[in-house]
């Protein structure tokens, strides 16, 4: 065939980096970071995210680069080669990611219309609130789908055209473009006259240890995790088309430091802003999609130049949500076109396909249409199924595996690149192999016991995630044995990359 005569993987280094730092800047540091930072005692809450980025994110990451990079295969088979019993974990992180941009392309699609409508339609929201405005929209059959629909679009184009050609691509692109919108944004915010100090101050003034307690710390940990996208199958999935010149040790401290500088620094987009044009402490505390859509609006409106300003805000969401998004439907077309033999472009326009559909009963679930999950909407279940439970335990499993199922000394030969030797591999293989699982797990146990109270003042029943959960880790431990069962698949494992 002719992909013997054509590299497969990433073409250089710094494109490499880029598209997993790419994955890695998401809304995650756009609008959860910043939340999070001003809910659980500003510095106190950084602190912690900043170790827990040290002590498991980095760790989890350079594993699971490994994984891939050494069995240059779909995550499935590269953890089945780290122990044939481990490829229920590359099942679980092919299904995570398919689960969790069924859900991301709706909120993609709620930044691709508020980019539309600040370039074409400036006076939206005149005559309402932005917040009726943005209810309005969420809860529409028609408007919000159309918005995913190109978003997904445009993912799905760029996923068809390669590692190489589309992702790394448009990630070289696309990625610069972010750094320098985040730049004018910051400037602009800081530039907004009175209440930018207050804005600041509060921002990394305060340092309440307090106000973050065991809940705080505990999110920051977890935060650090979804940052990174650790657990799900993308950083394996990426390490697979690394070439054997890139040094894993190096790559992976690359993009956490760049994720955690970007998430760092929207803090000083958004804390600015709040407090030079509201009621910035209160305003601080507003959550996730409340913040963008509703509370960042208001405040571009009684702006100068706010509409130029807000284009700019919402393309930053929108190209941080793509590169995120193209990652995860990576890992799966990846899956798809190895084990069903199927063309790149096809298996991508089919998972691209199932995904559209999938998307499609989620943004209903918005509002505009009243079917729940056993009481939670369609996109916080399988949020909190996702995040709270599949990922720990898959990054768990993924220390075990690169831990306990490999020699560590073919582990640190394979690691480095030729010459490049990774500086610090014992200490990581410790941290690996003990502490590391043990703070995940840790995590893992806390989220779900705050999750049960959370559920319960919410009149939900948090049982049910844990089924979703249980559910998914049955059906892929069956086909785990199924695969095992069919002995070809020795063959099917050893076959390189396509
Ligand atoms: N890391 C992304 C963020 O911070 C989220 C994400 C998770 C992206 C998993 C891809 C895979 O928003």
């Amino acid at each position: 065939m002719e992909q013997k005569a054509t590299k497969k993987g990433f073409g250089s280094k710094i494109g490499f980096i880029l598209a997993a730092t790419g994955s890695a800047i998401g809304l995650g540091n756009i609008w959860r970071f910043p939340y999070l930072v001003a809910k659980y005692g500003g510095g106190a809450f950084v602190l912690v995210y900043l170790l827990s980025i040290a002590i498991i994110g980095s760790v989890v990451m350079i594993a699971e680069m490994y994984i891939g990079k050494r069995a240059k295969t779909n995550n499935a088979d590269a953890y089945g080669k780290t122990n044939k019993w481990l490829k229920w974990v590359g099942l679980l992180s092919i299904a995570v990611p398919f689960l969790i941009a069924c859900y991301y392309v709706v909120i993609g699609g709620w930044s691709t219309k508020y980019v539309f409508n600040y370039a074409f339609l400036p006076n939206f929201l005149q005559g309402t609130t932005s917040e009726i405005a943005f209810t309005n929209f969420i809860t529409d059959k028609i408007s919000p789908i159309f918005y995913m629909t190109i978003f997904l679009i445009i993912s799905i184009f760029i996923v068809c055209g390669g590692v190489e050609k589309g992702i790394e691509k448009a990630s070289k692109i696309l990625m610069p473009i972010l750094f320098i919108l985040l730049i004018i944004v910051v400037i602009k915010a800081l530039t907004l006259g009175s209440g930018v100090k207050e804005g600041i101050k509060f921002y990394v003034g305060t340092v309440d240890f307090a106000k973050l307690g065991w809940k705080g710390a505990v999110t920051a940990l977890g935060q650090g995790f979804f940052s990174l996208s650790l657990g799900m199958g993308v950083m394996v999935a990426y390490g697979s088309y690394s070439n054997s010149k890139t040094n894993l040790g190096k790559s992976a401290l690359a993009v956490c430091i760049l994720d955690t500088f970007i998430a760092l620094f929207a803090g000083f987009a958004i804390f600015p802003t709040m407090f030079a044009l509201g009621n910035g402490p209160a305003l601080a505390e507003t959550a996730g999609a409340g913040l963008i859509f509703i509370v960042l609006p208001q405040l571009f409106e009684s702006m100068s130049g706010g509409h130029i300003f807000a284009i700019m805000f919402f393309m930053l969401i929108t190209f941080a949500a793509i590169t995120s998004v193209i990652s995860l439907i990576e890992v799966v077309s990846q899956y798809t076109i190895s084990r069903y033999k199927l063309s790149r472009k096809k298996a991508t326009v089919y998972i691209g396909s199932i995904i559209g559909f999938i998307a499609i009963f989620i943004s209903l679930s918005q509002g505009a249409v009243n079917y729940t999950i056993f009481g939670y909407d369609f996109l916080t279940y399988l949020d909190e199924l996702t995040n709270i439970l599949i990922m720990p335990l898959g990054a768990i499993f993924s220390c075990i595996a690169v831990g306990w199922c490999i020699k560590p000394k073919s582990v640190f030969e394979e690691l480095g690149a030729m010459q490049s030797k990774f500086k610090g591999q014992n200490l990581w293989m410790f941290m690996l192999r003990f502490i590391t699982p043990l703070l995940i797990l840790f995590i893992l146990i806390m989220g779900i016991i705050d999750k049960f109270a959370w559920a319960k003042e919410n009149g939900l029943n948090y049982v049910y995630v844990l089924l979703g959960g249980l559910i998914m880790l049955i059906v892929t431990l069956l086909i785990n044995y199924r695969l095992n069962k069919m002995s070809i698949n020795q063959q099917e494992i050893d076959k390189p990359l396509e």
